[in-house]
Parts: structure tokens; sequence; C-alpha cells
């Protein structure tokens, strides 16, 4: 079976050494033009790639997103519709959310702000932050990474209710599973801290509004490391105005880069990273990679394909 690579341009060398090691086998082709479109079967696609016109692979069984959300993909409605497209899952891309999450949430925790704000001001305030066990951490999406978050939260001693759209009754009694509205509205109460790992989708834009927000505990802080629009940028700014959340981090934006000038980089009370929160890792990913080419060679189905109906 033909692959193609149709990704960043700049990881071409990367991707190339790391599939052919996966499988030295594989018929991979690492540029559109290199081959006849019509002879290739599986596309790795990404839309930083060079792939503009479809049209003439018409022969494609199977597209493998190389990035977890896939909100651009379907909304370039560039790759035929018929084709199964399976998102991103790869344990890379999960390590580095983890390690993002965890990091963020004890920065967090650990009030590290006061601290710097009362060094500044050569104040001594010792007053010590409640264990982990007094924090109460919420994680909106419970799929491949929410749930990877949402039970290292647990290892580490947090309280952890997580949200997701359909009920979870396997994930594991340290994590408080809720679902639907109801259960919406019961993680924003009790979360001191709020983690977002949705999909965008047309359910989940704007999700996060001034109705919603204004549900959070007071001085409640939010780590975004999903997709911006979930958030919206206006409501965040007055609830962090008026005091009734603490501080963001958001890693995700509704333009990105974030425009000049935006008001996000220069607020004390948000922590700005430029969407770097977790990244496809060739030298894991590649292995996944070509495990989706075995199971289309044995006629299987792919694993983590995408439900276009649903978004995500
Ligand atoms: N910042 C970064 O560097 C970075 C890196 C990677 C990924 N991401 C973002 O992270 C997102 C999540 O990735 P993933 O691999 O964990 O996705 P996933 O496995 O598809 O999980 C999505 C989760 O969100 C839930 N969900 C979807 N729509 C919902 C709705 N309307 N209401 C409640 N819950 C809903 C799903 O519920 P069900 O379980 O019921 O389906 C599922 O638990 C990606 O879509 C991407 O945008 C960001």
């Amino acid at each position: 079976m033909r692959v193609l690579y149709a990704g960043d341009p700049e990881e071409k060398a990367l991707w190339e050494g790391a599939l052919r090691a996966a499988d030295p086998q594989m018929d991979l082709i690492m540029e559109p033009g290199q081959a006849d479109p019509a002879s290739v079967e599986a596309l790795l696609y990404a839309p930083s790639g060079p792939l503009r016109d479809v049209a003439p692979y018409r022969n494609l069984r199977f597209i493998q997103s190389l990035w977890a959300g896939v909100e651009r993909i379907l909304g370039e409605g560039r790759l035929p519709a018929g084709v199964p497209l399976a998102r991103m899952v790869e344990p890379g891309l999960e390590r580095g959310m983890v390690e993002y999450m965890l990091g963020h949430g004890l920065r967090i925790h650990l009030e590290t702000e006061r601290f710097r704000e009362a060094q500044a001001r050569e104040l001594w305030a010792p007053q010590a932050p409640p264990l982990a066990s007094g924090r109460p951490v919420g994680v909106l999406g419970l799929g491949e990474l929410g749930a990877a978050v949402a039970r290292a939260l647990a290892g580490v001693g947090f309280p952890v209710s997580g949200w997701s759209r359909s009920p979870k009754p396997g994930i594991g009694a340290e994590i408080r599973a809720l679902s639907g509205p109801e259960g919406l509205e019961e993680i924003l109460k009790s979360s001191e801290i709020l983690m977002v790992l949705l999909p965008l989708t047309p359910e989940t834009r704007g999700l996060l509004n001034a109705r919603t927000l204004a549900l959070l505990p007071r001085g409640a802080q939010i780590v975004n490391a999903a997709r911006g629009p979930i958030l919206e940028e206006e409501a965040l700014l007055a609830a962090l105005e008026s005091g009734a959340l603490g501080g963001a981090t958001l890693d995700v934006f509704a333009v990105e880069p974030l425009p000049p000038g935006h008001p996000f980089w220069r607020h004390p009370r948000i922590l700005v990273t430029p969407h770097v929160a977790s990244a496809t890792r060739p030298e894991t990913a590649a292995q996944v990679v070509a495990a989706q080419m075995r199971r289309l060679a044995r006629g299987e189905r792919p694993l983590h394909l995408v439900d276009r109906g649903r978004g995500y």
C-alpha cells in the first residue's frame, strides 16, 4: 500500500527517518509529485502540509491526521468525506500533555504567583498552600488526553472530576466522571482549577462564556490547552477584571499567533504559552502510523476514526 506524507515540510526528514525505522517495508512517498496520485492509498495529512488539491488522489482508502485536533481538516473541506479519517493518538503526544497540565496545575496549586508578588514587595507572608487533596480540579474532556491528565492529577492527590459527552462509568474510582448539562454545572461549581481538553466542535465553541465562567468558585484558575474558541476571550477578561477568576494559563487562542497588542500579552493574571502544550512526536507517532497501515492491510478498521457528524 502506497503511503504519502503530506505533513509539515519542516518535519519531513524527522518523519521519514521515524517511518522507515517503524516499517522498513513501507511504500513511502515523502512529497506529492514523487508518484502518480492515483497510486496513493493512504495519506498522512496536516493542514500545514503542501497538499492543496486532493482530487487527483482518487484511490485513497485512509487518511491519518498528524494532529490530534481535526477541526481545521473538517473545516477546510478539502479531503474526501467518504474516506475514513483518523485522529492522531500516540504516546508522545499524551505524555507531553500530561507534563504540561501537571506542571501548570502544580504551579497554580502552589500559588507561586502570590509568592512572586510578595517577594516583589519584600513581604514575608508565610501562608502555605493546602495539600493537593484540598484542591479540587476539573478536567473538561475525558478522551485520550483528558483521561490521561485526570489520572495523573489524581495520582498526585488532587480530587479530580472529569466531564465528557457520554458517561464514563469505567474510568476508575479515583475520578468523579460527569456528563451532560448537569454534569457541566457540577464540575464548574466545584473546580478550583479547571483544565480544558475538549475538541473544538459546534457544541464546544464558546462553551466557556460569561454564564458558565460565573459558576466557577471565586478565584478559580483556568488552563486551556484545547482550542482557543472554546473559551470566550472577552468573558475571560471580564471575569479576571472583576476578581471572579484568579488567573488563566492559555496555550491556544482564537487567533494564532496571538496578535501584537492583544490584551492577553501583558495581562498580569494570564500566562501565555504559544501552542506548545503538546505535539505529535514522530519518533513515537511513526509506530502508531505503521500499526494503522498493518490494520488496513489485514482488512481491519483503523483506530481512532473521526465521526464527521460529531466533529471529532
Ligand atoms: N494545545 C496543544 O498543544 C494540543 C495538543 C493536542 C491536542 N489538543 C487538543 O486537545 C483536544 C482533545 O484531544 P483528545 O485526543 O483527548 O480528544 P478525544 O480523545 O477525541 O477526546 C475528546 C473528549 O471531549 C469530549 N467531548 C467532545 N465533545 C463534547 C461535548 N459537546 N460535551 C462534553 N464532552 C465532549 C469527548 O466525550 P466522549 O468521550 O463522550 O466522546 C471526549 O471525552 C484535541 O481535539 C485538540 O484540540 C491540543
